[in-house]
């Protein structure tokens, strides 16, 4: 079946979302409710209040998602909800809340990976061509899949120890810039005139894992240094090293990958996705190298509801329906 009108439940970490999508492109609504600013006070992510928290948002958010969609339940073909990888209590929430409206409406129940989804919020904004490379980035992951048709997905790198994001998030902390620092990093580093210079991590030549905890220790350092010394380091200056270190990677590694395997696009998706200093430096390089680039727009980087209904959507194709037993999978891999 091409035609679906699917509700959408991301419940995997700090924000519950709820979308309602059609045919797995148009949405129709896709409501946020973001717990940053509670999480905020402890410098990251309190598992136990983030779940409590999506209790006590899911309905008001599927109210809203309904209602903001202009549909009827009675109309929806299917539920779809976030099975992992997150965090469990989170995860329980959602897929608790789906199991329910699936038995009320009698309708079939589609769990899906929260990186399917990633990959597939581009698939609201524009056609997918296979075979294509998604570089995945988060607060959680950082990731080169490769995909050589519709729903296929090959882990082909990973970061070998922190996220990009928990990276930016670790440097943020450490100049004192409030949680998540991802995009008071960009914007000092975006501002600032020099880098410091600071070291890339390449691994083997042929790798497409990554590491960026000896970045991140190398900025521990320098700001260590700096106050022994008694001289100034300039923290613009050297959230744009950091920046630069990261994006070199990041851009080269990718652009390996599309050309060692063929692929027909690159897709950016993931919370740092709306990093500028990225979104730049993939624009300039898929320019240079004839390389076709797609970006999400913001709302659809970040944790999202609807990009949960965009990867259902094939699954829906399929036929490939969970049954009300099945469990979250905090751990899941792709
Ligand atoms: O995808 P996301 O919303 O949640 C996860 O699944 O992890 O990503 C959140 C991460 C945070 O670490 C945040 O600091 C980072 O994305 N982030 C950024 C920017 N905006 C958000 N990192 C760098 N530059 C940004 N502009
Ligand atoms: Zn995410």
């Amino acid at each position: 079946q091409e035609h679906s009108l699917i509700l959408a439940i991301e419940t995997s970490c700090d924000e519950t979302s709820v979308a309602v999508v059609r045919d797995g492109k148009q949405v129709l609504s896709n409501m946020v409710s973001s717990q940053i600013d509670i999480h905020r006070r402890f410098g990251g992510v309190v598992p136990e209040i983030a779940s409590r928290k999506h209790v006590d948002s899911i309905t008001l958010m599927i109210e809203q998602a309904v209602e903001e969609a202009g549909i009827k339940l009675e109309e929806l073909d299917a539920i779809a909800v976030t099975q992992g990888p997150g965090l469990v209590g989170a995860l329980i929430v959602g897929v608790m809340a789906a199991k329910s409206l699936s038995l009320a409406l009698q309708i079939p129940i589609i769990g899906t990976h929260h990186i399917a989804g990633h990959i597939y919020a581009n698939r609201l904004i524009s056609e997918l061509h296979y075979p294509c490379i998604a570089l995945v980035v988060s607060g959680g992951h950082t990731e080169i899949v490769y995909m050589e048709s519709e729903g296929s997905f090959r882990l082909i790198g990973r970061t070998r120890d922190d996220a990009v994001g928990e990276a930016y998030d670790k440097v943020a902390r450490a100049i004192g810039l409030p949680y998540p620092g991802g995009p008071h990093v960009d914007r000092l580093a975006m501002e600032a005139k020099k880098a410091v210079e600071l070291p890339r991590s390449w691994l083997a030549p042929d790798s497409y894992d990554f590491s960026f905890s000896g970045l991140k220790s190398a900025v521990l350092n320098a700001l260590n240094q700096s106050q022994m010394k008694g001289e100034p380091l300039d923290h613009g200056e050297l959230a744009r090293g950091f920046q630069e270190s990261v994006i070199d990677v990041l851009v080269e590694k990718s652009m390996r990958a599309v050309k060692e395997y063929g692929a027909k696009q690159l897709l950016l998706c993931g919370g740092v996705a709306a990093n500028k200093g990225l979104r730049a430096a993939l624009t300039a390089r898929s320019e240079a190298d004839g390389v076709e680039l797609v970006i999400p727009p913001f709302q659809y980087c970040t944790d999202n509801a609807a990009m949960i209904g965009a990867a259902a959507h094939l699954k829906w194709k399929q036929g490939a329906f969970d049954s009300l037993d099945f469990n979250v999978h905090p751990s899941f891999s792709l």
